[in-house]
């Protein structure tokens, strides 16, 4: 046997033996993901990234048993392969097709753009995560015309064995609760961050998104400055000079949607109904495939757009055989004053954005295990090596006292071993961490939070304990 059958060949073994498999034991890093420093905008607000709450997160995403005949998860309509969208027009549901795109799900987190959804519907991500589930076309779990409700689901899952596990271990006990739910999906696409594209390699050179790159081609910095600066417009419309003004809105260096945009002139539905109130794109990155080179999906809410091209075409000639009324409408920026902009690109400057764009897919989003299906091809998944234990703190030599606490609550740390200590609401919210010094004792102020059951966890040697805290004033 070649070398190389023999490793393709342990390669496979090893992958049987993963795939199906999650070892809480050994999480993958979620947490402490590299950031760039360039990138600072960020919506994770109230609900911080933990490893064990993405782990949940990941089991929920891909978990069928989510939609009602038990055929749909959350990766049916968001695939890893294509940057987490969806490369049909419409997706397909348990009832039926949706009524618009699917969206790509990178980089969610790095934005200042906290709502959700193509029309901005959803105030925060956690809001959003549960609606799937709860619509009729898409999970089932409505709880409308004879649909179960996302009650009944809660119940159903609360009869599967890893999710008892995999609640327990995050949140201290099995009960699921819609709040639990949200945040680890919320948790685990946050965690979906893409900064390994040319781009990127770039911008780490430099010390702005507007300097020229030193690893791109005079092409793709001719096409970021395009991007990046605004046009001038003459009469009617017509851009005269300046660059094509997409920054404005997708900004760099994440390209994420301005708060502020409003429609780009792509108005009709997918059912042939006309709105105005798209005012959302998810971050620009990703939108290329790194293995065909082509787009991970069509474009736009509505899907009209197979290729970049006709992006730019749209762009390039906004809305001039619409009535004045729509044209009025435009967000300002895509329009002088009832003229839609006429960008006049030139075969080179087009040429030259296509190939900026495509500087902005990187590679380990589509292949990196922690973001894959963690079921086997039969739909089973197995928890292994549970480092959860309940016990009592004082079999581990740290004692919390007092308990029942109203103001301060100190906990010892005799053997050294307690590394960090979290104050967690049974939602999972975590409201302090600590991290230990030898041999110090831990004080931590629980005055600001109001009476009732809170969660400590402890952990110590790559495990982790729990133990309730009551609060009590
Ligand atoms: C049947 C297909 C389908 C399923 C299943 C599905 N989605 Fe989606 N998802 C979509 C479509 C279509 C949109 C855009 C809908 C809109 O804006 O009206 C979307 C939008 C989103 C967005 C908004 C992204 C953004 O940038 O605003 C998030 C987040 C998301 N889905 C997460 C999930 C989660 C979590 C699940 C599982 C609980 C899920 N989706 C299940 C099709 C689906
Ligand atoms: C005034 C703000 C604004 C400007 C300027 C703007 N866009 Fe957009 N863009 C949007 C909005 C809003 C959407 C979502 C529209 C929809 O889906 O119907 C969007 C959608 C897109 C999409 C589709 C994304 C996806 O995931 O399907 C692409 C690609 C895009 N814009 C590229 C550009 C380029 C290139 C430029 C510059 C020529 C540009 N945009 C200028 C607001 C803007």
């Amino acid at each position: 046997m070649t070398t190389t059958i023999k490793t393709i060949l342990i390669f496979a073994f090893f992958f049987v033996l993963v795939s199906g498999t999650i070892n809480l034991e050994n999480l993958e890093n979620y947490e402490d993901q590299i950031i760039p420093e360039y990138v600072t905008r960020d919506n994770t607000g109230m609900n911080e990234i933990s490893d064990e709450g993405a782990t949940l997160g990941r089991v929920l995403f891909y978990d069928k048993n989510l939609s009602t005949d038990k055929s749909i998860a959350c990766a049916s309509c968001h695939s890893q392969e294509f940057a987490f969208s969806d490369t049909s027009q419409v997706s397909t549901g348990v009832n039926g097709v949706t009524g618009r795109h699917s969206m790509r799900l990178v980089n969610a987190r790095f934005a200042d753009e906290t709502k959700f959804f193509w029309d901005e519907r959803a105030a925060t991500l956690e809001e959003q995560v549960t609606m799937p589930i709860q619509d009729h076309a898409e999970m089932g779990y409505s709880g409308q015309n004879g649909d179960p409700s996302l009650e009944d689901l809660m119940d159903e899952l609360e009869q599967l064995d890893y999710y008892n596990e995999l609640f327990t271990f995050v949140y201290g006990d099995p009960e699921i609760t819609e709040p639990r739910m949200r945040r680890a999906l919320a948790q685990f696409i946050r965690s979906i961050q893409s900064f390994d594209s040319k781009y990127d390699e770039g911008r780490a050179q430099v010390t702005n998104n507007v300097m020229p790159f030193p690893n791109f081609t005079a092409s793709e910095n001719r096409g970021k400055m395009l991007f990046t600066q605004d046009p001038v417009f003459g009469e009617e419309g017509n851009r005269v000079d300046g660059g094509i003004g997409c920054a404005s809105c997708h900004r760099a260096p994440d390209f994420s949607i301005d708060p502020l945009s409003r429609t780009n002139g792509v108005v009709e539905e997918v059912d042939g109904s006309f709105n105005f109130t798209i005012h959302r794109a998810p971050s620009l990155r990703d939108m290329i495939n790194p293995s065909t080179g082509l787009p991970n999906g069509q474009f736009m809410h509505n899907g009209a757009f197979e290729t970049l091209e006709e992006v730019l075409d749209h762009y390039n000639n906004i809305g001039n055989d619409l009535p004045t009324s729509i044209i009025s409408q435009l967000d300002p920026r895509l329009r002088s004053l009832n003229f839609g902009q006429k960008l006049n690109m030139t075969a080179t400057e087009t040429e030259d954005v296509l190939n900026f764009l495509i500087t902005l897919t990187g590679t380990d989003i589509y292949t990196n295990p922690k973001w894959s299906d963690p079921f086997d091809q039969n739909g089973n998944i197995e928890i292994t090596d549970t480092p959860l234990s309940i016990v009592q703190p004082h079999q581990l030599n740290f004692q919390v006292s007092p308990n029942p606490a109203t103001d301060y609550i100190t906990i010892s740390n005799q053997s050294d071993a307690l590394k960090t200590i979290e104050l967690v609401t049974l939602d999972g919210q975590i409201l302090d961490k600590q991290d230990a010094g030898l041999g110090t004792d831990f004080t931590l102020d629980v005055s600001p939070y109001p009476t009732g059951i809170y969660l400590l966890k402890a952990y110590l040697q790559g495990k982790v304990y729990v133990d309730k805290l009551m609060i009590n004033r």
